[in-house]
């Protein structure tokens, strides 16, 4: 890890991309199964982790809990036998958002844990009130005060939750509270996305009893206990689909290792439709762009399977260069479009309609400027504009990026991009 929070990156755009990469490993896998190893009646051995700052955040807070945690290259050793209660660190849990998905875990460990309302992005209001509403459904004592939440599963009991949205974070925490549970708990309206199904794959190992993961329904049968694994996380979806637009919006050819083509496949259709060609072999998908791009009328983000809500400012930057118009909706949080004003800069045309829409009308060129990224994908989303834009991009705030990317800098050189962080 060698990220500052005074980083800037410099992009030079109108290089052609080519090259065959292998994507990272899933940050919001591998967050809440970090988590998950808590539950272990053992070491949990994590391989292949990615080497962003959340990782390295959460690592600190397991450790500042009282775990045992030993690096070796990306993987991680968790040990965490010796912890002996639950006091979390309130400053790094405002940093990060993933500090939520400890809930389930420590809860169904310590019975009980006092939160404070977890911060990280701007994207949104993002309330916990789904989570709440879950664990009074399994009995457990949620206090409630201006900064602090307490909650208290002395007394809990399994039982039926209905999700009122399918929020990935409540689901994934209801599964890590239940699966020491004693009895049947049943999510009804679970989210259905592929790194809860990895959660669930990861706890499965660990001897848990899951059933369903990847559906609306998810039945948990508590055991009593769950023991150490080695597991390996799934491939980040996200920084695949970055990868796939960014040699879309540059033109060229790129080979991606560990790709899999389920879990992107509305991006695949949608890119498809745009003018790219993708073929995908077993683990590997190949896209190049060698004709112009072409708008395409409509793009809604939604739940999984859906168009993920994490790629919406990434397709807006390809839907800023192609010709034609394009309506974006965000469904999923209410403030995505931090980016307009940053694309602006650059001579797009984008009409924020409002908090959830906007319209872009395609421009043939973006001009490099001097930009800020605001939240983690918008911020990637500006390298893309900046790999395409005339002349030289300045990008500040370069840490938000890096909460999810690994060296994002680093992966596009090496694909012929012409970027440096300084
Ligand atoms: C996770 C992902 C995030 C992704 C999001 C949606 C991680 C670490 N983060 O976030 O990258 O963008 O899923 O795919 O995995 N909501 C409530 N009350 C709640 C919880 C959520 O109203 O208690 C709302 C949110 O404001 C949002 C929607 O439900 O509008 C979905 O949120 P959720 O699925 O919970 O997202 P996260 O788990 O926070």
């Amino acid at each position: 890890m060698c990220y500052s929070n005074k980083d800037r990156l410099i992009v030079r755009g109108g290089k052609k991309l080519k090259g065959e990469i292998k994507v990272q490993t899933s940050k919001n896998a591998t967050l809440p199964i970090m988590s998950a190893s808590l539950l272990a009646d053992g070491k949990v051995y994590l391989k292949d982790c990615p080497d962003i700052i959340d990782v390295e955040n959460m690592v600190k807070i397991l450790a500042k809990l009282g775990a045992d945690i030993k690096q070796i290259g990306d993987d991680y050793l968790i040990d965490s036998s010796k912890i002996m209660d639950a006091c979390l660190d309130y400053e790094l849990c405002k940093t990060m958002r993933s500090s939520i998905f400890l809930l389930g875990s420590i809860l169904a460990r310590f019975k009980s844990i006092c939160l404070t309302f977890p911060g990280g992005c701007k994207i949104g209001k993002r309330p916990i009130d789904i989570h709440i509403q879950a664990f009074r459904r399994l009995n457990v004592k949620v206090t409630e005060l201006d900064d602090f939440v307490f909650f208290n599963a002395t007394k809990a009991r399994a039982g039926k939750i209905r999700l009122k949205l399918p929020s990935v974070g409540a689901t994934e925490n209801i599964v890590q509270f239940a699966s020491t549970l004693k009895g049947k708990t049943i999510i009804y309206n679970s989210a259905r996305e592929p790194e809860v199904v990895d959660l669930c794959n990861f706890l499965n190992k660990m001897g848990a009893k899951i059933y369903g993961a990847g559906t609306k329904k998810i039945t948990i049968i508590g055991v009593e206990k769950l023991k150490g694994v080695e597991y390996k996380p799934i491939t980040d979806r996200i920084v695949l689909g970055t990868l796939l637009v960014a040699t879309a919006i540059c033109g060229g050819i790129i080979r991606l290792i560990d790709g899999n083509y389920d879990q992107n496949k509305k991006l695949i259709e949608i890119l498809s439709l745009m003018g790219c060609q993708i073929n995908i072999k077993n683990d590997i998908i190949t896209l190049s762009r060698d004709i112009p791009l072409r708008s395409i009328p409509k793009i809604r983000t939604g739940y999984y399977p859906q168009f993920p809500t994490d790629l919406q400012s990434i397709i807006l930057v390809l839907s800023c260069v192609a010709k034609g118009r394009t309506k974006i909706d965000e469904k999923i949080f209410e403030n995505r479009f931090l980016i307009v004003n940053e694309l602006k800069k650059m001579g797009a045309k984008i009409d924020l309609i409002d908090n959830h829409t906007a319209i872009v009308n395609g421009v043939d060129n973006l001009k490099a400027s001097n930009l800020k990224a605001f939240d983690l994908r918008g911020g990637a989303s500006l390298v893309l504009a900046g790999l395409v834009a005339q002349g030289e991009t300045i990008i500040d705030n370069v840490h938000y990026i890096d909460r999810g990317y690994c060296h994002i800098e680093k992966m596009l050189k090496s694909l012929g991009a012409d970027i440096e962080r300084i």
